[in-house]
């Protein structure tokens, strides 16, 4: 642990709170995500293979990374064990490699044309991340874990749809992570209470917006199958 961590019960005047609607807020943002996700029915064979292999192409090598982002910008002893035991789980059961068995089997391992769907507001992810503000990192985090977790009877939909049955991904995801958000809030608060001066809402949920471009381009980027189209075009 870094000599600045801090116990919450050192700060004598521990007045502030995480600001009221933050939470509903997020809940709100996922299920009017949830709520946009196109009927599997409907789909195309393409258009099921889109939607998991730039999920996979954003989860598989960013989560862990945005996770540690999260431990480095924390102050707090409570947040520092928290985060501490989500990185310790991903790694230990290996949750890169789960999802990379789960994109395989259900022939939806990313191309260079789903990495480009996502690649600029993962770009700005990663910007945002990099200011290791933990006040508005937490918030995002919590929101990605909450949807995880809420997204994963869908995904779990589209492999099966596309002939897999290696789905311990999203079995394990839908369980998991309804404690990790949990614990994610905690930590929130504990980051709060080290906060000088009064936090802005806004500014706490900006990572949250950023995240949303993104979930929104891996469910709804139908233009990929047209950009793959115009790049074969313009090979020949
Ligand atoms: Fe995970």
């Amino acid at each position: 642990m870094t000599s600045n961590v801090t116990t919450s019960t050192d700060v004598v005047s521990a007045t502030h709170c995480v600001p009221p609607g933050t939470r509903e807020y997020i809940d709100r943002t996922i299920q009017d995500l949830l709520a946009s996700l196109p009927d599997p029915q409907q789909l195309s064979p393409v258009g099921r293979r889109g939607i998991i292999a730039r999920y996979t192409a954003v989860l598989e090598g960013n989560f862990v990374y945005w996770m540690t982002s999260a431990y480095l910008s924390v102050k707090s002893w409570e947040a520092h064990q928290i985060i501490d035991d989500n990185l310790r789980e991903e790694v230990r059961d290996n949750h890169p490699g789960m999802l990379r068995r789960f994109a395989m089997a259900a022939h939806a391992v990313p191309t260079d044309t789903d990495i480009m769907a996502v690649h600029g507001h993962v770009h700005e992810v990663r910007k945002f991340i990099g200011r290791l503000r933990s006040e508005s990192i937490l918030p995002m985090m919590a929101f990605f874990e909450g949807f995880i977790q809420r997204f994963m009877p869908y995904l779990a939909d589209l492999a099966v749809r596309q002939g897999s049955s290696e789905l311990e991904y999203t079995e394990v995801h839908g369980v998991v992570d309804v404690g990790h958000t949990e614990e994610l809030y905690r930590a929130l608060n504990a980051e709060v209470l080290l906060a000088h001066g009064p936090l802005d809402k806004m500014r706490m949920l900006e990572g949250v917006e950023i995240l949303r471009k993104v979930l929104e381009v891996v469910i709804h980027h139908s233009n990929t199958e047209k950009l793959e189209t115009v790049v074969a075009s313009t090979n020949r």
